[in-house]
């Protein structure tokens, strides 16, 4: 087959592959119709995720169509059409029974880090992604839903993470109704997360970034108010002004890894000195208003960054923050989709045959041509 493979920092390319096969009894492999790229392909693509091993094939937001099932798959058949959650859970152990399926213990040797996850780095099992013509799908009993018949793949694919993922990261914020709402990144996370804060009652939300096409775009598809951080010099003193001097009551971190914004962090975070840049978790801690809530769902790896935390501690903060445990919100978030509150698709900017793979990484790299999500098609 035909599969995306990582050649070393900022080098992608698309090579031939080994078609995966069957390697238990509960897997089942798949014709991949759409894969999209995620902000934290992007992680990988710069080389700050560890243990990121040369030929290796990213991708974990993905739908197929069932080639081959295990002999003890009960749920899938030839033909199924299905999303898959990004993260490879056991559906049994300790955390699953919990619905934390990203912390899943029986799918990562690393387990005290993450579960499995596609496409993600030897350091999250070393799973093969989905960017590719075929994959193999672990524990396919538990991961997988099915595409409703009258659904089309692009309308559900985001179901596998973005939309999750800033569902609970609105969620982390105690958005209860009446709220009022900063977030923080205008990529595809963040833009689920203004959706799903408006979904769960707040009041006012605020989004900031520094690309205007990003704003603009985040104006139209989430109806926000938006900031360019690059316009103010103090932008936690600027939004705390805009509270009364105090703050808002939830301030959530969708940017992660590679914020820009401050010297103090970047310089050190793209060194490896600190595990990527904590600027946006600094910026939510000295914004929120005392006794607020932060939610991070920005990626982070292992051990340590420079966070605030004595301004937290002393301004009586909650902070919550996870990989995004997506298996529970799929069913609930598929109705918004379908019943027309959310348009999912309508974020898609880009598609892109297999080939273009390279391109498509290149552009969302380095938000070229108003680019806001990449979708690859790799078996049109
Ligand atoms: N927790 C999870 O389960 C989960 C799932 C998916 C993605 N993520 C992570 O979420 C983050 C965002 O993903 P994405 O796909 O939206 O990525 P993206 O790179 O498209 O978006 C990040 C945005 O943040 C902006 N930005 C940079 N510095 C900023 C700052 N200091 N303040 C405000 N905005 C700033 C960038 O201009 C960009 O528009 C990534 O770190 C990704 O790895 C986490
Ligand atoms: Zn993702
Ligand atoms: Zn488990």
């Amino acid at each position: 087959m035909r599969a995306l493979a990582y050649r070393g920092p900022n080098n992608v390319k698309v090579e031939k592959k080994r078609d995966p096969e069957l390697q238990h009894p509960n897997d089942v492999v798949l014709k991949v119709t759409r894969a999209a790229i995620c902000g934290s392909d992007l992680h990988l693509l710069h080389g700050l995720i560890p243990d990121t091993r040369i030929g290796c094939t990213f991708g974990h937001e993905f739908t197929g169509t069932v080639e081959e099932t295990g002999r003890s798959v009960t749920s899938l058949r030839e033909g199924d059409r299905v999303v898959v959650p990004f993260n490879i859970a056991c559906g049994s152990c300790f955390y699953c029974l919990r619905g934390l399926s990203a912390n899943c213990e029986n799918t990562n040797p690393n387990s005290d880090m993450s579960s499995g996850v596609y496409g993600y780095s030897h350091s999250t099992g070393g799973y093969e992604g989905g960017q590719a013509e075929y994959v193999r799908v672990p524990f396919a009993d538990v991961g997988p839903m099915k595409i409703p018949d009258d659904m089309e793949e692009e309308e559900v694919l985001f179901l596998s993470d973005i939309f999750p993922t800033g569902y609970q990261a609105a969620e982390m914020g105690e958005i209860k109704g009446g709220e009022t709402v900063v977030v923080f990144g205008c990529g595809p996370v963040g833009l689920f997360a203004m959706k799903s804060a408006w979904l769960l009652g707040a009041a006012r939300v605020i989004a900031v970034d520094h690309v205007e096409y990003r704003l603009e775009f985040a104006r139209r598809w989430a109806g926000v108010e938006t900031i360019n951080f690059k316009q103010h010099d103090n932008i936690a003193l600027f939004i705390k002004e805009m509270f009364n001097g105090r703050g808002p009551d939830v301030c959530i971190d969708c940017v992660g890894m590679e914020a820009e914004g401050s010297m103090m962090h970047s310089v050190p975070g793209k060194s490896n000195l600190e595990s990527g840049s904590a600027t946006a978790i600094a910026w939510c801690i000295d914004t929120v208003r005392k006794g607020g809530n932060v939610s991070i769902v920005g990626v982070y790896e292992p051990p340590w960054n420079l966070v605030p935390i004595g301004t937290a501690m002393n301004k009586g903060l909650t902070l919550r923050m996870n990989q995004c445990n997506v298996k529970r919100y799929m069913p609930h978030l598929l109705k918004h989709i379908r019943e027309g509150r959310v348009d999912a698709k309508g974020i898609i900017s880009h598609r892109f045959p297999l080939s273009d793979a390279p391109k498509a990484y290149d552009l969302f790299s380095a938000k070229k041509d108003n680019c806001v999500k990449c979708v690859l098609l790799p078996n049109a």
